[in-house]
């Protein structure tokens, strides 16, 4: 059993202390934002994520998770130090890496015997490199440490299952000692022969770029594939699931959709472009699929404006999801906000509902006008749009739809609905490369 600190108690530092700590090792989770940690400590779960709370809950009765705001205490009694502090976007498509670097300042004054230090969060390629060089310079030579870059895999959502039964665990280290330490730390997953690779510490930090921005293009493929079908009146869901069955392909990431958004395939391609170009590498790839991004959200947007002959002037549309996925109140780059500054900049009438993220939208947009149900939301429309695939709208009763909107105009960005269903209920429907009316 290890000591183990986590730094930063957002999303990625909260499921991996309680992750790590279900692995049977002792961990406090800290932060500077002491309001974050008061609210930790008085059992309230700070971000939305399934199945989290009851992670949190079983280890914290168990004695193996605590949370505290002492930082320097925390650095000072751990064996394993995880960095997991927010790397947001800075200028031209870059990481701000100042938090990161705050950190390993603390860690340097606060060092008092060896120690791991890990960086969870996702820096761009070469930030080992700079975390190490501050630690030494700001600690007692005396001191040693290793570091190792530990990128994280974890989707918004499913993280918890993601942490506890991941694909792979990427370690990348320098010394045989720091390669021990944290096989250690993941031993149950040794136990159940979880892929580990064991490799340098670049190498860990690009895998993790690479992976997420891999994904991006699958997903950008995917969706000019729908937009083919558009036109030539195919099923891209015939044409995933026969791409899928090849298993050099796989059909995992292969729904079209409004767009990819989050936090974190937008801001790491952009992260991992301008890190090439810095080398001189041109990324035209990942590029391409970060512009076919854009041009997909703003597809969708005409798609709806279609429904409407082009004019949604006066028309009161329901929009249903503003997550920019379902299982998450997150709105960070969902494209939900794209259809809302196109509806509101051409004077259409929004109705919005999200199972979870109608205050985090509100708070981007206070005007905006949100519902406590799909069926409020939809009440006496012209049309409707699906932005987020919650299971509630999967299996949403279309006639009662029918019955409650005024007009039955209904876009559908996720491809959840039944056709046969919209035919037989004479809806004028849209889709992102499927059947329509
Ligand atoms: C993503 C990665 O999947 C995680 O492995 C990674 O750890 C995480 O980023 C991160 O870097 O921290 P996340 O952004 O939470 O996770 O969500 P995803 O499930 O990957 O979805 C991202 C976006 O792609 C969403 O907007 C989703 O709707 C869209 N998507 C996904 C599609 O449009 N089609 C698909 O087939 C899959």
């Amino acid at each position: 059993m290890k000591n183990i600190a986590v730094i930063g108690t957002g999303y990625v530092g909260l499921v991996s202390g309680a992750g790590i700590s279900d692995y049977g090792h002792n961990v406090v989770c800290t932060d500077i934002d002491i309001s974050k940690i008061k609210r930790l400590q008085n059992g309230e779960i700070t971000i939305y994520e399934p199945g989290l709370e009851e992670l949190v809950n079983r280890n914290v009765q168990s004695n193996r998770l605590s949370f505290s705001s002492n930082v320097n205490k925390c650095i000072q009694r751990a064996d394993v130090i995880f960095i997991a502090v927010g790397t947001p976007e800075g200028d031209n498509g870059s990481s701000d890496l100042s938090a990161v670097f705050d950190v390993a300042r603390a860690i340097g004054n606060n060092l008092n015997g060896y120690k791991i230090i890990c960086t969870k969060s996702t820096v761009p390629i070469g930030t080992g490199a700079k975390i190490t060089e501050i630690i030494k310079e700001t600690s007692n030579e005396l001191n040693e440490f290793a570091y190792v870059s530990n990128p994280e895999f974890l989707r918004e959502g499913s993280a918890v299952k993601d942490f506890l039964w991941p694909d792979r665990v990427i370690i990348g280290a320098s010394c045989a000692r720091a390669f021990d330490t944290m096989k250690n730390v993941y031993r149950p997953l040794f136990i159940n022969e979880t892929p580990v690779i064991e490799t340098t510490i670049e190498t860990a930090e690009l895998i993790k770029y690479a992976s997420n921005a891999f994904l991006s293009v699958k997903i950008s493929y995917i969706n000019e594939i729908a937009n083919i079908c558009d036109e030539i009146g195919a099923d891209v869901h015939v044409v995933s699931k026969a791409m899928g069955i090849d298993g050099r392909i796989s059909s995992k990431f292969l729904h079209p959709g409004p767009g990819f958004g989050g936090s974190c395939f937008p801001k790491d391609t952009k992260a991992l472009i301008s890190m090439a170009e810095e080398m001189g590498v041109n990324l035209k790839v990942v590029k391409s699929a970060v512009e076919a991004n854009q041009l997909q959200k703003e597809r969708m947007v005409k798609k709806l404006f279609n429904l409407f002959d082009g004019n949604v002037k006066n028309k009161t549309i329901a929009i249903l999801g503003l997550a920019f996925k379902a299982q998450t109140d997150d709105v960070r780059e969902s494209p939900a906000i794209d259809i809302i500054d196109a509806l509101q900049s051409n004077g259409a009438i929004i109705k919005a509902f999200d199972p979870a993220a109608n205050d985090n939208m509100k708070k981007l947009y206070n005007d905006l006008d949100t519902y406590v149900s799909w069926e409020e939301a939809v009440k006496d429309v012209d049309g409707v749009v699906i932005m987020t695939e919650w299971n509630e709208f999967r299996g949403m009763d279309l006639s009662k739809l029918k019955g409650l909107v005024k007009s039955p105009n209904i876009l559908d960005c996720r491809n959840i609905l039944k056709i046969d269903d919209l035919e037989k209920l004479g809806f004028k429907y849209d889709n992102v490369g499927r059947k329509k009316r």
